[in-house]
């Protein structure tokens, strides 16, 4: 679909000009919420900061992750998979406000994370710096953030198994795991795919390319669930195990399994314009907004076969990632964009009314109701849950303003 067809079905969609300045008001609304919160929720850091540096202790915390069971406020060292979000999110404060103080905090927060460039020991580089650092050159072409994504790009593909065609999930329980590959990864190879489009050096496009290929064979069932993590066999290549580590159970179908797997075939076929990967995502998103347990705010639940539905928590962070990637794959299908637009509008809707923290309350962080995994952080706030709500917001509204929900 070209950018005129694109634009048309949108207005078609969009209808009366009335609606299109509702929605800008839900965006507008949603964002003076999301910054009141962050700024509440820099007292909170700072409060941690200065009770570390009071202790004398050695620990640096940079950025908030959710709240613990006994009710407090959980931040997270530059080596947790989530450090890149809060940076993320003062990137959107910044794109959308063009306010100069939400630049210079987005800065300050990037910069504590730069340390991670460097760290091979983990395959969520792009989680961590495409969210901070690849926001930040996007929006002010600053040449350091460059060169600190491009090295970490390179640390990432030491990570790729030739022999499997993917890029290795996690170092950790050797025990149970050969070479673990998880769904998530999928979400990694945005990074990639820039390195290609910066240097030219296909290394980038082909390792990307192969992991989306080899994920394709393997995580997937008949009906387009995925499986969570796939163990292989790295001289040969075999799957050794099918397996979940956070969802219900191995043959469950976990919502933000499902969520990375849309948005990162989504993003797959943008880089690549390679049929198979939009065929992959429109499958997905058959399986997601077409599941009997879907409720009627399409906020998920945690996973889509828990037992206990309806009582079950949801996973806002999951149908953040969901409404991202639903605005994006509207423009890739001009017969179906009405409908894809519409379950995403529905998320956002949602989210944006019933599932807010409350107002300079719970740490600064602006979305309630997510679930890390069937044994942690469940029916919590999740710093990744408002970084792809902000996402989602500014994909609306680009989408509605320009006829592209690409940022
Ligand atoms: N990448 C970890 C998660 O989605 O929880």
């Amino acid at each position: 679909m070209n950018f005129k067809t694109g634009l048309l079905s949108l207005l078609v969609v969009c209808g009366a000009c009335g609606q299109v300045s509702q929605q800008e008001d839900l965006v507008k609304d949603s964002f003076d919420f999301a910054g009141q919160q962050l700024k509440f929720a820099f007292t909170q850091v700072d409060s941690v900061k200065a009770a570390l540096a009071a202790a004398d202790s050695k620990k640096k915390l940079v950025s908030p992750r959710t709240i613990e069971d006994d009710g407090s406020f959980k931040m997270v060292a530059s080596r947790d998979w989530t450090s890149g979000f809060f940076p993320g999110e003062l990137w959107y404060m910044y794109e959308y406000t063009k306010d100069d103080y939400w630049k210079t905090k987005a800065q300050e927060f990037t910069a504590d994370i730069e340390d991670q460039k460097t760290n091979g020991g983990t395959h969520d580089m792009g989680f961590k710096m495409y969210c901070s650092f690849g926001n930040g050159y996007r929006l002010t072409q600053d040449a350091a953030y460059k060169d600190i994504l491009l090295e970490s790009a390179a640390t990432l593909i030491t990570r790729y198994k030739p022999a499997i065609g993917c890029i290795r999930s996690w170092d950790h329980s050797r025990d149970k795991w050969l070479c673990p590959v998880i769904i998530d990864n999928m979400m990694n190879l945005e990074l990639l795919y820039w390195a290609f489009k910066e240097t030219g050096d296909s290394v980038y496009y082909d390792v990307a390319t192969n992991h989306a290929r080899t994920t394709i064979k393997n995580h997937f069932r008949d009906d387009y669930s995925s499986y969570h993590v796939i163990d292989y066999d790295t001289i040969n290549g075999n799957v050794l195990h099918k397996h979940t580590h956070q969802g219900y159970n191995h043959e469950s179908a976990w919502s933000r399994g499902q969520a990375w797997g849309l948005y990162g075939y989504t993003m797959c076929y943008r880089e690549t314009k390679l049929p198979e990967f939009l065929a992959q995502a429109e499958n997905i998103a058959n399986y997601i907004f077409t599941n009997p347990t879907m409720p009627e705010d399409m906020v998920a639940y945690w996973d889509f076969n828990a037992p206990g539905i309806p009582n079950e928590p949801r996973d806002a962070s999951a149908a953040a990632v969901m409404a991202c990637a639903m605005y994006e794959l509207s423009m890739y299908n001009a017969e179906k964009a009405a409908q894809y637009k519409k379950w995403a509008d529905t998320i956002v809707e949602s989210l944006s009314k019933n599932y807010r923290a409350s107002s300079e309350g719970d740490y600064g962080f602006v979305l309630l109701h997510s679930t890390g995994a069937r044994n942690f952080e469940r029916d919590v706030p999740l710093v990744y849950a408002d970084y792809y709500f902000l996402e989602a917001l500014l994909k609306k509204e680009k989408l509605e303003k320009e006829g592209t929900a690409i940022l």
